[in-house]
């Protein structure tokens, strides 16, 4: 049985960019460590990272070439809470304001409790407050869930992976068959002792209430009811398994958005595409790179940012909604796009 888990198997810092790390590493053995050769070395940096951009920018005008002559006709896109953090739900992982560096609000001994079935079961209260935080109908959706609209309507949008539970693609207008919630959603919710599936209704009216409701359906059971949110070592929706294959060999795109790539195995699905298929990671920072020497033992593919040769992977880095309007702008979709959001 495949369940979910968090694996913070972070990427080696030297391997999260885009620069010739040997350069920086003679300048540092040569260089006095005073100020000034710090400031030579971190000023070679941004020089290296300059000129590595014109091979990103080939990269990306390539494929947006062949997504305009048709070579490119089935898009996956793989989602995080990065791309709802524009809507004003944050994150897990962002320092600072990310949910995980909040834990006092929640009272949370460790930050995965929160999505841990043995917590839930002493402590439902803080799921209860972040469901009612992050409950669907309070929010909108940004300029990236309606891209995903966007493809979807030119006939792009192979699938959305997503992880997020606030089920802001649907809101954008995606239909429920191009989108798999991989970590669950609102949409359903069940007895985590009998498994028997409640009224959504109820679950609701207990959410909102903050008094976490107990299960009505199996007599003598008096199991906590939750919304059908995937919780770490629990199951993800059969859904999820069956498209894998056949939707993965037949991308010839995949886009990832607003996810650090540390839950596990959501991150893996970086993998299955075809070795030739283009990915494109549009994020704040650099996530789900092999370091070189897993690599050449086969570990995983994982995202190569550093070939500039071999690599099919382009890192756009920033704000994925500002990452969007600029994709948008050099396909020619800005007025498509806008238009879409007016019409929302
Ligand atoms: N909106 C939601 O539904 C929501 C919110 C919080 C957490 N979650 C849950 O968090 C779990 C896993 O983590 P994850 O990888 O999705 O999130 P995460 O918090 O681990 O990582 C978010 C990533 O997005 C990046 N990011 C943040 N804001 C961004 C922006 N505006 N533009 C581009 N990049 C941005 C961060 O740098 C980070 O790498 C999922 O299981 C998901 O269910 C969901
Ligand atoms: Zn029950």
């Amino acid at each position: 049985m495949h369940s979910q888990r968090s694996s913070e198997e972070s990427v080696d810092d030297d391997t999260t960019s885009n620069t010739s790390n040997s350069s920086v590493e003679e300048q540092v053995q040569e260089g006095e460590s005073d100020a000034e050769s710090l400031a030579d070395v971190l000023e070679n940096l941004v020089i290296s990272q300059k000129k590595s951009l014109p091979k990103v920018k080939d990269k990306l005008d390539q494929i947006i070439q062949q997504i305009l002559e048709g070579e490119i006709k089935n898009i996956i896109c793989m989602c995080g809470a990065g791309i709802s953090v524009g809507a004003g739900i944050p994150d897990f992982r962002s320092p600072g304001t990310g949910l995980y560096s909040k834990l006092e609000k929640y009272n949370l001994t460790h930050p995965e409790a929160i999505f841990e079935i043995d917590y839930f079961r002493s402590n439902p209260h803080p799921f209860y407050l972040l469901s009612k935080e992050l409950y669907p109908g309070l929010y909108t959706p940004t300029k990236t869930h309606y891209f995903m609209k966007l493809l979807h309507d030119k006939g792009l949008l192979l699938r959305c992976y997503t992880q997020n539970i606030d089920s802001l693609e649907h809101v954008a207008g995606l239909p429920k068959d191009t989108v798999i919630a991989a970590h669950g959603n609102f949409d359903t919710s069940y007895c985590i002792d009998c498994k028997a599936d409640h009224d959504v209704a109820y679950v609701k009216e207990a959410i909102m209430s903050q008094n976490p409701c107990r299960c009505v359906k199996t007599k003598g059971c008096e199991g906590l009811v939750k919304p059908g949110i995937v919780f770490f070592g629990e199951s993800l929706p059969e859904r999820f398994w069956s498209s894998i294959p056949k939707d993965f060999k037949a991308a010839d795109l995949l886009i990832v958005m607003g996810s650090s790539l540390v839950v596990q195995p959501f991150a893996s699905l970086i993998d299955k595409p075809r070795e030739e298929t283009p990915r494109i990671l549009i994020n704040r920072e650099i996530v789900g790179e092999t370091h070189p020497d897993l690599r050449r033992m086969g570990y995983r593919r994982g995202f190569d940012f550093s070939n500039d040769v071999d690599s099919n992977d382009i890192a756009l880095l920033g704000d994925c909604d500002d990452m969007i309007v600029d994709l948008c702008s050099k396909l020619g979709w800005s007025s498509d796009l806008q238009d879409l959001m007016k019409q929302a």
